[in-house]
């Protein structure tokens, strides 16, 4: 009887960040959500080649031979990283790994922290150890780097651990308690969101005006200790008006755009308790807090803004 070849397959979802972004670079807390609506997979099986790793980024079309990849290509760095946590050498494997995802690329849902995830976690159960979740994280940042430069860490953590946080850099990791499950809407304007290129140009400012960039990362960081006391205390009524009082700080900051705050009104007009973009800004994603009743009048406000993806999504955990 001839054994069926051995593949391992798993997932990791996209991620939204309710309030904090940008602060949280500077050492302020943020709250983020995961969003399981959207999956990054990877799987995992032996190959077809020679020794090494390929792998194929089915969604854009690339394949990657891990050996021939220059050190700073993201999805080679990955694997490599993983090899080496589990102390293998690229010549001793012989694998192929398959990536696919749901998850909007470059628009603040946490992708490439999902696909980096992905891979760690099949790579690692297919060759028998797999790594526990805080070794995940750790290296998922490790990819975050290459992507984004100096980002705050809570993209991998909330996409490794699959659970909603309070996060700030350094501390240990917060779980966010849900006292009552509530609704947001999260829409792609369609332009990608550069995170890497906002966190430099959202630095610059900070160096030439250190004072008025450090006061208004302590105003987003009261509005997220605010938000956390109403998301654990059940009163989801008041995260519309915070998520404008982030959304105006974030303005300040220099991360929004047009379409971001067209996309803003829309949700607005549609019913919205309160919207604000999401990530990194300028393009990306904007998050709206709805009810439960007008979560599909605000999905059809921002199909009509021309969003080009629209997700609504219950947090609950
Ligand atoms: C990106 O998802 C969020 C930012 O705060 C950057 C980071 O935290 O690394 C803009």
């Amino acid at each position: 009887m001839s054994r069926k070849p051995q593949v391992t397959r798993a997932s990791a979802p996209g991620k939204v960040i309710l309030f904090g972004e940008h602060a949280v670079v500077y050492g302020r807390p943020a709250l983020a959500v995961p969003v399981t609506d959207v999956q990054a997979v990877a799987t995992v099986d032996a190959g077809r080649s020679e020794l090494g790793v390929t792998v194929y980024a089915h969604d854009i079309g690339r394949t990657i031979d891990v050996c021939q990849a220059e050190a700073e290509e993201p999805l080679s760095l990955t694997v490599r990283n993983t090899l080496s946590a589990l102390s293998l050498r690229l010549e001793e494997v012989q694998l192929a790994v398959h990536v696919r995802s749901s998850i909007p690329i470059a628009s603040g849902m946490g992708s490439g922290a999902a696909v980096a995830t992905a891979i760690v976690r099949a790579l690692s159960q297919h060759l028998g150890c797999p790594l526990d979740t805080g070794t995940v994280s750790s290296l998922v940042y490790e990819t975050e780097q290459v992507y984004h430069g100096t980002p705050s860490g809570i993209d991998n953590t909330v996409v490794a651990f699959e659970q909603s946080v309070y996060f700030r850099r350094g501390d240990p990791i917060a779980i966010l308690e849900v006292g009552q499950p509530f609704w947001v809407v999260i829409a792609d304007s369609g332009v990608p969101s550069l995170t890497r290129q906002t966190v430099a140009d959202v630095r610059s400012v900070w160096q030439r005006c250190p004072e008025a960039y450090e006061r208004l990362f302590d105003e987003i960081g009261a509005v997220v200790d605010t938000a956390r006391a109403a998301i654990e205390g059940g009163e989801v009524g008041s995260l519309g008006p915070l998520m404008n009082e982030n959304q105006d700080l974030l303005r300040q900051l220099g991360v929004s755009s047009p379409m971001l705050e067209g996309l803003i009104e829309a949700a607005q007009r549609g019913g919205a308790l309160g919207a604000k973009l999401s990530g990194g800004g300028v393009g990306g994603n904007i998050v709206a807090a709805v009810t439960e009743e007008s979560a599909d009048r605000v999905r059809g406000y921002l199909l009509d803004a021309e969003a080009a993806q629209v997700i609504v999504t219950r947090v609950e955990k």
